[in-house]
């Protein structure tokens, strides 16, 4: 068991479908953290690290093939154990917020509940592989399947275009059909009512600056962070 004893620091995950505006929130929250004088670590998965993004890239690319459902969640942990022992532990024994995009939610949603590993196995390899670390809070940013989805596919395929051949991509996962997101959409919500003080539902469906005020006010008040920063 990897000890997580020493921990003064906050670890706050992002959460939700493929383009529902993580990465744009998780932005919006570090540079108003900093601005009020709180030391932030911005990282992501599957990557992190330079092993982790190696693994990012077999697990992403489309031309990948035939990867079986426990070889994609494994690599899924492979890169989050090497993520949590060369980043977010020294960050969080430094005393700062570690902000992540995605965690081992997104392994029970998507490998869980997508590809209908079960949420056991995932929950059991959390404990193995990564101490069982828990974020102290989950934004699960919220939105309908087919609107977050299609603005996902538009990202990918302009980042696509600009790369030159032999690159790859990101779209692996977003040319999975409709029923495979709807399945981890409701693995997304089964967490957030089994775990509601840690899990945070917030309606992305508004504008980029409706969605950060709302973060804004859960995250001050679930870390009872200084009035300032609100
Ligand atoms: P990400 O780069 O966050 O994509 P997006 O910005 O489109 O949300 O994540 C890449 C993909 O990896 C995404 O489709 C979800 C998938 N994923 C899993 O299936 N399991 C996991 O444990 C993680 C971390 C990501």
């Amino acid at each position: 068991m990897i000890s997580h004893m020493s921990r003064c620091g906050k670890f706050i995950t992002f959460e939700g479908l493929d383009g529902t505006g993580k990465s744009t929130q998780l932005g919006k929250l570090a540079t108003a953290l900093r601005a009020a004088g709180v030391k932030v670590v911005e990282t992501r998965e599957p990557g992190g690290t330079p092993t982790g993004e190696k693994i990012r890239r077999v697990l992403l690319d489309s031309s990948t093939d035939g990867l079986s459902p426990l070889t994609e969640m494994a690599l899924m942990f492979a890169s989050r154990a090497q993520h949590i022992a060369e980043v977010i532990q020294p960050a969080l024994e430094q005393g700062s917020i570690v902000l992540c995009d995605r965690f081992t939610d997104s392994t029970e949603a998507y490998q869980g509940s997508g590809r209908r590993l079960g949420s056991e196995s995932v929950l059991s390899l959390h404990r193995v592989l990564c101490g069982d670390l828990q974020p102290d809070l989950t934004i699960l940013l919220d939105s309908d399947a087919a609107s977050s989805l299609g603005r996902a596919r538009r990202r990918n395929q302009r980042a696509s275009r600009r790369r030159r051949g032999g690159h790859g991509d990101e779209n692996r996962f977003e040319q999975e059909t409709r029923t495979f997101f709807a399945r981890v959409r409701e693995g997304y919500l089964a967490i957030a009512a089994r775990e509601p003080q840690r899990v945070v539902l917030v309606d992305a469906s508004g504008t980029p600056s409706q969605t950060h005020s709302q973060i804004m006010q859960v995250v001050s008040r679930k870390l009872k962070l200084p009035a300032r920063i609100s």
